[in-house]
C-alpha cells in the first residue's frame, strides 16, 4: 500500500505499539483509536510530529468508530479481550464490534482491512472466547469480503502476557500449576512476525479474502513452556499437575479478582491444543521467518531472575 492513513483499533494494546512503530517507519499516518487516549500518547513519539493520532473510540460506539475511520486506507482490528467485565463482553466485543467495525470500514470505502483473531476460534467450542471470535470472522467476511483474518497462537514479546505472568508467579509462588496435566501444546509466536504479517495483510492485495495461522518455528507443551521460564530465572519450583475440573474451581474464585489471573473459559481453552492446523496457510506462505522463543524471551525474563533486573532494580 502506498503510504496512507491506517486506523488501529487496540493500536495501545502489545501487538499494537509493534505494529504502529512498524507502520511509522513504512511512512503511513496512523490513527490509534482507543477508549483510553491517554494511554496511547506513549505512541506518538514512534513518529513524526503529527504522524501518530490517539483517537478516542469505542467499538461498541457506531459513532465514534466513523470518526476514527474517516479518510482511512486501511483498518486494523486488534481490540481483543480475556474475559469480561460490564459491556466489554466477549460477543459484544469479538463479534459486534468487529462486524460494526468492518461494516463501517466497507461503507467509508476503506481499502484494507486487517482482523486479529486467534488459533482456536471455532463456532462449536465450549469456549466462550472461541465461539466470539469465530463469530467476529463470519461478521467480518460477510461484511468486508477482501478482509484478511489472522489467528495467532499465543503471542510472545517483552510486554506479553504469558512469559511476564508465569515469570512473577516463579518469583513468588512456591509451586506452579500443570492445568490437565501440562499437555496443552502451544505455538508461540513472535510478537514481530505477527506485526509483519499484518503489515503485509495491508500492503499485499493478493492476501485478500485470506485466513492465515501464525505460529512459531516449534511446538511446545504447557510443560515445556513451564521447564523452560524456571530455567531461564534460575528458580527450582515444583511443578504440580492440576486436573482441569481443580483448575476450573479455582478459575470460579480467581475470577472475582479485578484482573483475574485465570477463568473457567481459560480452563476450557486448555482443554484444546493451540497449533497452527497442517492444512492452513501461514508465516511460510508470507515469507516470513519465525522467530524463536530461544532468541527473545531470555532477554525479558532476566527480570525475574536472580540478580536479575527486577533485583537490581529493587536494590537501587
Ligand atoms: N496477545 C496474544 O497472545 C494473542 C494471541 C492470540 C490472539 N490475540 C488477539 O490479538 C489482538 C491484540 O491482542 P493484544 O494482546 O495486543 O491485546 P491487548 O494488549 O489487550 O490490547 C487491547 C487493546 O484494545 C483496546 N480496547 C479494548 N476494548 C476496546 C473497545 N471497546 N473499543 C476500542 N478499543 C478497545 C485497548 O485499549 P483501551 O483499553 O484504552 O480501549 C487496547 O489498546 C486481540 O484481538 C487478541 O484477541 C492475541
Amino acid at each position: 500500500m502506498t503510504r496512507g492513513l491506517i486506523t488501529v483499533f487496540g493500536g495501545s494494546g502489545f501487538i499494537g505499539r509493534h505494529l504502529v512503530r512498524r507502520l511509522t517507519r513504512a511512512g503511513h499516518r496512523v490513527n490509534v483509536a482507543v477508549r483510553h487516549v491517554e494511554e496511547a500518547k506513549f505512541l506518538k513519539p514512534m513518529g513524526d510530529v503529527g504522524q501518530v493520532t490517539p483517537v478516542k473510540a469505542d467499538l461498541t460506539d457506531a459513532a465514534s468508530i466513523a470518526n476514527a475511520i474517516k479518510g482511512a486506507d486501511g483498518v486494523v482490528n486488534l481490540v481483543g479481550i480475556l474475559y469480561e467485565r460490564g459491556a466489554q463482553t466477549f460477543d459484544a466485543i469479538h463479534h459486534e464490534g468487529a462486524a460494526a467495525l468492518a461494516a463501517a470500514a466497507k461503507a467509508a470505502g476503506v481499502r484494507r482491512f486487517v482482523q486479529l483473531s486467534a488459533i482456536g476460534a471455532n463456532s462449536e467450542s465450549d469456549s466462550e472466547y472461541q465461539r466470539s471470535k469465530a463469530a467476529g470472522e463470519q461478521a467480518v467476511r460477510a461484511a468486508f469480503p477482501g478482509a484478511v483474518i489472522l489467528r495467532p497462537s499465543i503471542v510472545f514479546g517483552p510486554e506479553d502476557d504469558f512469559f511476564n505472568r508465569f515469570g512473577a508467579l516463579a518469583l513468588v509462588a512456591p509451586a506452579l500449576p500443570l492445568i490437565g496435566g501440562g499437555h496443552t501444546r502451544f505455538q508461540p509466536v513472535h510478537v514481530g512476525d505477527v506485526a509483519d504479517a499484518i503489515v503485509k495483510g495491508l500492503d499485499d492485495g493478493a492476501m485478500a479474502g485470506r485466513t492465515y495461522e501464525l505460529g512459531g518455528p516449534r511446538v511446545y507443551s504447557f510443560r515445556d513452556l513451564m521447564e523452560f521460564i524456571l530455567a531461564q530465572t534460575g528458580r527450582s519450583r515444583l511443578l504440580v499437575p492440576l486436573p482441569f475440573f481443580v483448575a476450573s474451581i479455582q478459575a470460579f474464585f480467581l475470577e472475582l479478582l479485578p484482573k483475574p489471573l485465570l477463568t473457567r473459559d481459560q480452563v476450557k481453552m486448555l482443554r484444546r491444543d493451540n497449533v497452527v492446523s497442517s492444512d492452513a496457510l501461514g508465516l511460510a506462505d508470507l515469507a516470513i521467518a519465525p522467530t524463536a522463543v530461544e532468541a527473545i524471551v531470555p532477554g525479558y525474563l532476566d527480570r525475574f531472575a536472580r540478580g536479575g533486573r527486577f533485583k537490581r532494580q529493587m536494590a537501587s
